[in-house]
């Protein structure tokens, strides 16, 4: 899928833009602070309906207005679709797919697909397990709304059962209850796990093999997923596994006031040449490993949907070889690129011949190409 055009109104440093894009390569260069994020950033927000760089949609609206308003018309295999954005100081936000308001944020999911890479991607590798379930959860709930409800529910009952354990340490008759919500986490649980290896299981083979090429079939990667739950073939005999762990880590539990099982200690392990990059691996193999793992995830999106997401690639051009670059923008010549940039000279060296060239300058934005 391609983006035609976006219209903001007081989107951060915003008034009024309306930008037409190019249906290949999109190129915005300006210095630092000019506003060439927030253009990467209110394209985000109209696939996730929320930021990736705060959870305060508040921060996102002009300083001194009230609201804020973005907007996108794209092009998919069959349809049109057009989705718009009402962000308001003190209502919930309002988001329009093809004019028809949304009773549930969520379904804005699976609309507009949007892949992102940015220097922050970096800790996807280096940092701890939280980022990579983050990852994880972030890519199968774009594919899979049902998935992001699930993820909501367990994270609820978590804490109601960690709340509990709190409790009876107190008062013993709270016992009673505990398998109440036991019941809950098991069903929620297995539901993500089983998600969560099907996804690892299927970005595996796609990243290797970006991966191979990449480093010119020097480096074999592998991501594993990491559970502390048994994983078995079938939904109940992995519910089963959980259960056993559960009860097992009972007193444990209850001695710590909260659940030491469970996917929510999920990690992904990501192995190169057999060697576990997290702790090992050297920032130049971080890197490449971090963008083999987000353009499997194209490949992954258009598996799933037919549609080539839409790749945002905030400030990483210069972070990476000419080879790389190069590397890159061949091997998808398919899908719709949003880069930002701060100098313009490597793009010459890139070649490119479909490509807008705009210019950030304070807010202002100039289409150098037309
Ligand atoms: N809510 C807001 N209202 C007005 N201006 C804002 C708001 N939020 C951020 N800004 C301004 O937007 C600018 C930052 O924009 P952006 O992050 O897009 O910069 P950038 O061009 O990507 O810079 P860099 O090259 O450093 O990444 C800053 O000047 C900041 O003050
Ligand atoms: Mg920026």
């Amino acid at each position: 899928m391609y983006l035609e055009n976006l219209k903001l109104i007081n989107f951060r440093n915003y008034n009024n833009l309306t930008l037409n894009f190019h249906a290949k390569i999109n190129v915005f260069v300006g210095n630092n602070a000019q506003g060439k994020t927030n253009i990467l950033e209110s394209i985000y927000l109209t696939s996730a309906g929320k930021s990736f760089r705060t959870t305060k949609d508040r921060e996102l609206i002009k300083f001194d207005k009230d609201q804020a308003y973005i907007k996108v018309e794209g092009k998919k295999r069959y349809t049109d679709i057009v989705v718009a954005l009402k962000l308001d100081m003190n209502k919930k936000k309002q988001i329009k797919v093809n004019g028809v308001t949304l009773t549930k944020n969520a379904e804005i999911l699976n609309n507009v697909y949007v892949v992102v890479f940015s220097p922050e991607d970096l800790k996807l590798i280096k940092e701890g397990p939280s980022e990579r379930r983050k990852f994880i959860d972030n890519e199968i709930s774009q594919m899979k709304p049902n998935y992001f409800y699930h993820l909501t529910q367990y994270n609820k009952v978590l804490m109601q059962r960690n709340n509990l354990l709190k409790k009876i340490n107190h008062h013993r008759k709270y016992m009673d209850t505990l398998h109440v919500w036991d019941e809950k986490l098991l069903e929620l649980g297995t539901r993500l796990i089983k998600e969560r290896e099907k996804f690892v299981q299927r970005i595996n083979p796609l990243s290797r093999l970006i991966h191979r090429k990449i480093t010119e079939s020097k480096e074999n990667l592998e991501v594993k997923y990491m559970t502390n739950i048994d994983v078995k073939n079938t939904f109940e005999a992995t519910m089963e596994s959980f259960r056993c762990k559960l009860k097992e880590s009972l007193t444990i539990d209850l001695q710590r006031g909260s659940t030491t099982v469970g996917p929510h200690r999920d990690d992904l392990g990501v192995f190169v040449n057999e060697v576990d990059i997290r702790s090992f691996g050297s920032q130049g193999q971080q890197r490449t490993s971090a963008l083999s793992l987000k353009l499997a995830e194209i490949e992954l999106i258009k598996g799933e949907t037919g549609e080539y997401p839409i790749l945002l690639l905030d400030d990483v051009m210069s972070e990476l070889d000419i080879n790389r670059q190069k590397f890159l923008i061949k091997a998808l010549r398919d899908v719709q690129i949003f880069i930002t940039t701060t100098e313009v000279d490597y793009l010459n060296q890139l070649e490119l011949n479909e490509e807008y060239v705009f210019y950030v300058k304070n807010a202002v934005v100039r289409n150098a190409s037309i």
